[in-house]
């Protein structure tokens, strides 16, 4: 296993400002459940950099494990657009025993289409609500063994206004405790959920989580809707799959809202190209 000092040390030697990644005592966390539920293949939702990737794949040989799995939407790393999403993964983790399978242009809807099943899964993606409980019910179906889903940013709500990335805490919030551990590191910004739960009890989490307000912006588009109204109703029944279009409905975006939004977005973007 690696000390707390050897993480630093990696760490330091990779990370840049704007790279939205772990910190080295979040990684130690990542580690420590790595080597108590021991999964065989690791799914990471989000890449970015691939620098945490790269740690879960160092953690993961170390705890017999022999494969990860990290998808991403971007093919080119929001930090730096000269490099692909995921290069970092190969410059920290350089080991054989462990295949690191990098997807990108896909999200947790096209996990069908990818590699699984898996064991144990860290998310970290779009934190906006209702992303997170979304990500969670699309992994839930492809988990075998300890079942363990790792979040990121717990305290995001609270640290970037702006962001508005309530969805790591609206899941929290509504999982039983039994079935929910936070950690200390970084300001207690890390959880896992026990997906070893009853389905009623998974189901109801979910319901809960989603009929909180939204803040994703925009809202989710019709195809998306639907993809996810087929996929949880397929694995949780036609109620959970109901309930979710309801949200969707209740959180959609008028036409002005999306013009105004889009109009906003891309004077940002010529302010900061
Ligand atoms: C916070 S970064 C991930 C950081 C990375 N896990 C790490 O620790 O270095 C979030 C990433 O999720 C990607 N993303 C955003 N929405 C997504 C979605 N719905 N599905 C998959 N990836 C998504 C973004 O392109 C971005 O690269």
């Amino acid at each position: 296993m690696l000390t707390l000092e050897e993480i630093q040390d990696l760490h330091a030697a990779h990370v840049q400002p704007g790279f939205g990644t772990t910190t080295p005592d979040e990684l130690l966390f990542l580690q420590s459940t790595i080597h108590r539920f021991k999964p065989k293949r690791f799914l990471e939702i989000g890449t970015a950099s691939g620098l945490t990737t790269g740690f879960i794949a160092r953690f993961t040989e170390d705890a017999g494990g022999n494969h990860v799995t990290t998808l991403d939407t971007d093919t080119r790393f929001f930090g730096d657009h000269s490099k692909p999403v995921g290069y970092l993964a190969s410059e920290i983790y350089s080991g054989d025993a462990v295949k690191v399978h990098i997807e990108t242009g896909k999200s947790s809807l096209d996990l069908s289409t990818v590699d699984g099943p898996w064991d144990m899964a860290f998310v970290d993606a779009d934190h906006a609500h209702p992303w997170p409980t979304l990500d969670t019910l699309a992994v839930a179906a492809h988990l075998t063994g300890p079942r363990i889903v790792l979040h990121h940013d717990l305290q995001l709500f609270r640290r970037h206004l702006w962001f508005r990335g309530t969805g790591p805490r609206a899941l929290f919030n509504e999982t039983p405790e039994k079935f929910r551990h936070a950690h200390p590191a970084n300001g207690w910004n890390m959880f896992y959920i026990d997906l070893n739960m009853p389905d009623e009890t998974w189901s109801e989490v979910a319901a809960n989580a989603l009929c909180m307000p939204w803040t994703a912006r925009p809202s989710i588009s019709r195809r998306t809707r639907d993809r996810f109204h087929t996929m949880i109703q397929t694995n949780n029944g036609i109620g959970l799959a109901n309930l979710f279009s309801e949200t969707v409905r209740l959180n959609r975006w008028s036409l002005a809202r999306r013009v105004i939004f889009a109009i906003r977005f891309q004077l940002a973007k010529m302010r900061n190209p």
